[in-house]
C-alpha cells in the first residue's frame, strides 16, 4: 500500500494530511524517516506517527448497542441514525449497517464498511443467526413454539423458515428467538400469528458473537479480529 494511503488511514487523516506529516518527516517506516508520500509499504512494515505506531486497517467494523428511536440506516431526514451515533469515532470511513434493526428495537447492530463482509452475514444461504430477547404482552405458549420450529405462515400467505423459540429468562412472556431469516418486522409479524404482542425487542448476538452488555444503550467500540471471526463461527441455532 503507498504510504500517504496507510497513513490517512490509520490516522483517520485526509490523504492530503497525510502527505503533509510525510513531508515533515514526521513518518518513519522501519526506523527510518520517509518523506516519500508514494513509497509502497507492505503489511511487515513498521510505520510511526511521530513516534506513534500505525497499522493499516482496511475495513472497520463496530459493535453498537442501538438505542431505542435510532433507525438502521446510514442517513435520514428526520430521525437519528445509527452511523450518525458513531461516525465522530471514524469520521473519514463509509460507514452503514450490516442489517436492520426496527426503530422501537433495541441491540446489536453491526456497522462497517465492508461491503463484501455485510453481504455474507446478510446472505440467506450463509445461515448467520441473529438471536434476539423478546418480552410478550401475554406468555410464550407450546403452540407458539411448535409453529415457530416448523415454520410460521404470516398473515400475507408467507412462510417463514423454521426458527427456534424458547422460554427466556425473565419469567413466562419472556422469550428468546433465533432467527436465520431478515424479512421486515419478522419477530413481530411472526407472534402476530398467535395474537400476541412484542412489546420489547433486543438483538443479542449475530453469529456466534454476542452483544458485549456493558457498553450500554448508544454505546459502541470497534470489534477486534477475533470478535469478527467469531460471528462467522456460530452453532446450529438452537434454543436449549
Ligand atoms: N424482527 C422484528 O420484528 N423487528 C426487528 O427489529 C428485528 C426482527
Amino acid at each position: 500500500m503507498r504510504l500517504d494511503k496507510l497513513v490517512a488511514q490509520a490516522a483517520q487523516q485526509s490523504r492530503s494530511n497525510a502527505r503533509a506529516a510525510i513531508r515533515r518527516g514526521a513518518v518513519c517506516v522501519n526506523g527510518a524517516v520517509c518523506r516519500a508520500a508514494d513509497a509502497q509499504v507492505d503489511d511487515t512494515a513498521a510505520v510511526t506517527l511521530n513516534g506513534t505506531p500505525l497499522r493499516a486497517q482496511e475495513f472497520v467494523y463496530i459493535m453498537l448497542d442501538k438505542p431505542r428511536g435510532v433507525v438502521s440506516a446510514s442517513a435520514d431526514k428526520s430521525d437519528v441514525t445509527v452511523v450518525d451515533l458513531v461516525r465522530g469515532s471514524w469520521p473519514r470511513r463509509s460507514l452503514f449497517p450490516a442489517g436492520r434493526l426496527d426503530k422501537s428495537s433495541t441491540g446489536f447492530v453491526l456497522i462497517t464498511d465492508d461491503g463484501a463482509f455485510a453481504h455474507d452475514i446478510l446472505a440467506p444461504k450463509r445461515h448467520v443467526p441473529k438471536t434476539y430477547a423478546v418480552l410478550l404482552d401475554t406468555p410464550l405458549t407450546a403452540e407458539m413454539i411448535a409453529g415457530f420450529a416448523a415454520g410460521v405462515r404470516l398473515a400475507d400467505g408467507s412462510v417463514m423458515q423454521p426458527a427456534a423459540l424458547g422460554p427466556g429468562a425473565e419469567g413466562p412472556c419472556s422469550a428468546r428467538v433465533v432467527l436465520q431469516q431478515g424479512v421486515y418486522h419478522q419477530i413481530k409479524r411472526m407472534f402476530g400469528v398467535y395474537g400476541a404482542g412484542v412489546n420489547e425487542l433486543r438483538r443479542t448476538a449475530i453469529g456466534g458473537l454476542q452483544l458485549d452488555e456493558t457498553l450500554g444503550p448508544g454505546g459502541f467500540r470497534a470489534l477486534s479480529p477475533g470478535e469478527v471471526a467469531q460471528i462467522t463461527q456460530h452453532q446450529a441455532a438452537g434454543c436449549e
